[in-house]
């Protein structure tokens, strides 16, 4: 049997920063984020709420979605590039605010590709019958190494925190295949020094390349064809860059997952924040193949299909 996400949560900050919000703060405009990235608002953590805060509220929805308890964790995986600080880990963090007394924690450092790295190791976890539930988290609070007077990166980000607990799900369900990747030489278009720093267009032109190219390649390791696809979640960052990914797969608008807009590039938590709206309002069913395919700094990627459901 394979392993699957049996119950996914996410977490949000409250306050709200609009284009109009960064118009009054740096040279850009609404107009312009809008029409070259799809980005309308996007959620700041506050001073009080940290990486791991945020964490802790998606990994406690996940698990209230799965149904189960902390103490049947055997792993926590928290992807993320901007921990509270460099140790201890984020995930032993959550491992002692959730009472996940039985399981090991760490973290994972892979960008905006974070959570598809998390998961593919908790699937193999799980998979092997090492793990009977994995954790995976996948949190950024992005806006501590935002540099706001950069109008080139600072009006991409947003802050928050996506979960699943990955476990045996029943035949024929779950991950049907994923792919990994990495190419270092690109680590010098987007990197953080004290602030993110990028090169937007090189990032671009990989990142339309690399998601496309991913999600058609998952879907044929899994014996499927583009037209078996029947939805796609890719990572927000950028509504073109995700549109390009779709066209690829060939599917209709609808048929694509969409958050961009109202919480920016949350990193390695944006598939499953974005994925938990999907699922709350309809558009992910049972038996659906789902492909998700996400990018990132290192430069690195990732992408899994999935026959939903538990
Ligand atoms: C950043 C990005 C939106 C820029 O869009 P673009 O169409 O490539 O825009 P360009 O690079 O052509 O820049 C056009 C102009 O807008 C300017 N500009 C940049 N940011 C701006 C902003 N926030 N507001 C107004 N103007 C801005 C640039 O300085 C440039 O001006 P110039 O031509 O006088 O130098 C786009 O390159 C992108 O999305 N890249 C990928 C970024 C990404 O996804 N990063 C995260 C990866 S996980």
């Amino acid at each position: 049997m394979n392993a699957g996400l049996i119950g996914i949560g996410k977490f949000v900050p409250s306050k709200v920063v609009t284009n109009k919000d960064l118009e009054a703060r740096i040279d850009t405009s609404d107009e312009w984020i809008r029409t070259r990235t799809g980005i309308e608002e996007r959620r700041i953590a506050d001073e009080n709420t940290d990486t791991s805060d945020m964490a802790y509220e998606a990994a406690l929805d996940a698990i209230k979605n799965a149904g189960i308890n902390a103490e049947e964790i055997g792993m926590i995986i928290v992807a993320t590039v901007t921990p509270d600080r460099p140790f201890p880990s984020v995930a032993t963090m959550l491992q002692e605010r959730l009472g996940a007394k039985n399981a090991a924690a760490m973290d994972v450092s892979a960008a905006c590709a974070g959570f598809m790295y998390g998961v593919v190791m908790a699937k193999h976890f799980v998979e092997a019958d090492t793990y009977k539930h994995v954790l995976v988290v996948g949190v950024e609070k992005l806006s501590k190494v935002t540099d706001w007077e950069d109008r080139n990166t600072a009006v991409l980000f947003g802050d928050g925190a996506g979960a699943a607990i990955v476990s045996k799900v029943s035949e024929g369900r779950g991950i049907l295949s994923f792919e990994l990747g990495a190419d270092g030489t690109g680590g010098k278009h987007l990197y953080q020094d004290r602030y993110i720093r990028m090169n937007g267009r090189e990032v671009f032109k990989f990142a339309v390349r690399q998601m496309g190219e991913s999600a058609v390649n998952v879907t044929e390791k899994a014996g499927l064809t583009t037209e078996d696809v029947d939805y796609l979640v890719p990572h927000q960052a950028n509504i073109r860059i995700m549109e390009s990914s779709r066209e690829r797969l060939g599917l209709p608008v609808e048929k694509m997952s969409k958050s961009v807009h109202k919480y920016g590039n949350t990193s390695a938590a944006s598939i499953p924040i974005s994925l938990v709206d999907d699922l709350q309002e309809g558009r992910v069913k049972d038996d659906d193949i789902v492909v998700l395919v996400g990018f990132g700094g290192g430069l690195t990627w990732g992408a899994l299909c999935i026959k939903w459901g538990k």
